[in-house]
């Protein structure tokens, strides 16, 4: 298994190229299940997490090619229709299928997500919005069945504003008969993206990146031609680095638009941006200081960002209350930023931080993707060598991570 070995202490500066989003690839993919044809997506992040979505279509029947960040697919000959407990298990945004299965096939068959290392995280709202849309759900041996002649229109209440639930819905609706209202829908970037496929496809949406989205549903779509958004996390991981390191980084790719809440939050810490044409340039102070933070949905600072934000924290001055109101346990990376010295206490969904004066290198675990970041970043500025361990997770969500670390003067190193 992958290890990264970090020597921290070195102030990054340079040039990022930012990758595609991950969070707005894997919708997209799925989408391409609505139409009959090949469908291409650009600007993709090379994955582990993409790879496994292309698994995931080819068992369905449908071609898979992944070449210079694009990813074309043919979806004309699917025969199956379900999603495996195995890819399922690796990766929860499978369930992403379920909703265009059942809209363009009339079935499905996914396995039931079980819990994962951030929280239970259940899919009840979009088996709920399938359901007020007509399609019959069963569960069978850990399989949600899905099934519908035709998915009709409905108005979908959210009782917490799911990406994904958005996303799965947002799909199915798009070829139900008549209109779809989703209430408190999310508004992350990723849906705005999404739709913006749809509508490319012959969707008719609108409001998206609203909190009411109404679709009004047609007989048929047609392939897309799209690219994917910047991925706005790798970018606040990457804004989080420069912080942390005293840093002169420029980002390039990166809508800044889309980090308000991650931008705002910085400065506070004594982080200054400059607005460039191609991107925007991050100066990391000498000191952080410390700052309150509570995650929401967008376009509150993103719980993807939490664990990033404490790392920074942790050799913040003064002392800083964290709280993570999306997922019920998002404090794995807790006791591996202790185990560097951090200073941190949790209590329920709140942690409080007192910044240290520096880290020191250690052996530490990655439990999670973006606990993994949050490790990297702890370690860049940490005294000595740290070793990140169980890499697979980092691999899932950061595209080349190690070889952009690197081009700003990092000392990293992938020990296989
Ligand atoms: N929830 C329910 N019922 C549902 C769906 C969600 O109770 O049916 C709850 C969840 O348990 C959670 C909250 O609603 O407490 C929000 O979860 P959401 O459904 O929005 O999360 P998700 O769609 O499963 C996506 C991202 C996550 C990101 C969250 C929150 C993708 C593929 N994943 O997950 O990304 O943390 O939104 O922004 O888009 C990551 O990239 O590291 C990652 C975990």
């Amino acid at each position: 298994m992958d290890k990264l070995v970090i020597k921290g202490g070195i102030r990054l500066k340079g040039e990022v190229e930012i990758s595609g989003a991950k969070n707005a690839a894997l919708p997209a993919i799925a989408a391409s299940l609505l139409a009959s044809g090949k469908s291409r997506l650009k600007g993709v992040p090379d994955l582990v997490d993409v790879k496994t979505m292309g698994r995931l279509l080819e068992n369905l029947g449908a071609g898979f090619q992944y070449v210079d960040s694009s990813v074309e697919i043919d979806t004309a000959k699917i025969r199956r229709f379900e999603a495996p407990y195995e890819l399922v298990k690796t990766m929860r945004a499978s369930v992403l299928v379920l909703g265009p299965l059942v809209a363009r096939f009339g079935r499905a068959r996914v396995s039931l997500p079980g819990g994962c290392a951030i929280g239970a995280r259940p899919i009840n709202l979009h088996l709920m919005g399938l359901e007020k849309m007509g399609a019959k759900v069963r569960l069978d041996k850990g399989y949600v069945v899905a099934t519908a002649k035709r998915l009709k229109g409905a108005h979908i209440y959210f009782d917490i504003p799911s990406v994904t639930g958005t996303e799965n819905l947002m799909m199915a609706a798009s070829l139900a008969k008549g209109t779809t209202i989703i209430d408190n829908a999310a508004r992350e970037p990723e849906v705005v993206n999404l739709a913006d496929i749809l509508v490319s496809m012959g969707a008719k949406i609108k409001g998206a990146g609203e909190s009411i989205i109404v679709i009004e549903g047609v007989d048929e779509l047609r392939p897309f031609d799209q690219y994917v958004i910047p991925d706005r996390i790798e970018c606040g991981t990457f804004m989080a680095a420069s912080a942390i390191t005293g840093g002169d980084v420029i980002l390039k790719n990166c809508r800044p638009e889309h980090l308000d809440a991650v931008v705002l939050k910085l400065k506070e810490t004594g982080v200054a941006f400059e607005p460039l044409s191609a991107g925007i340039r991050v100066i990391g102070p000498d000191r952080l200081e410390a700052n309150d933070l509570k995650t929401m949905p967008y376009p509150g600072f993103p719980t993807d960002m939490q664990a990033q934000f404490m790392a920074l924290m942790s050799v913040a001055r003064g002392t800083s209350v964290i709280q993570e109101t999306i997922f019920e346990n998002r404090f794995m990376h807790v006791a591996e930023l202790r185990r560097m010295g951090a200073d941190i206490s949790v209590q329920a969904a709140t942690a409080t931080v007192k910044g240290v004066r520096g880290l020191v290198g250690a052996d530490v675990m990655a439990t999670d993707l973006r606990a993994s970041a949050s490790l990297v970043i702890a370690a860049l500025a940490a005294k000595g060598k740290t070793t990140i361990h169980r890499l697979y997770h980092l691999d899932r969500g950061y595209e080349k991570m190690e070889e952009k670390l690197r081009r700003l003067g990092a000392i990293v190193e992938r020990v296989r």
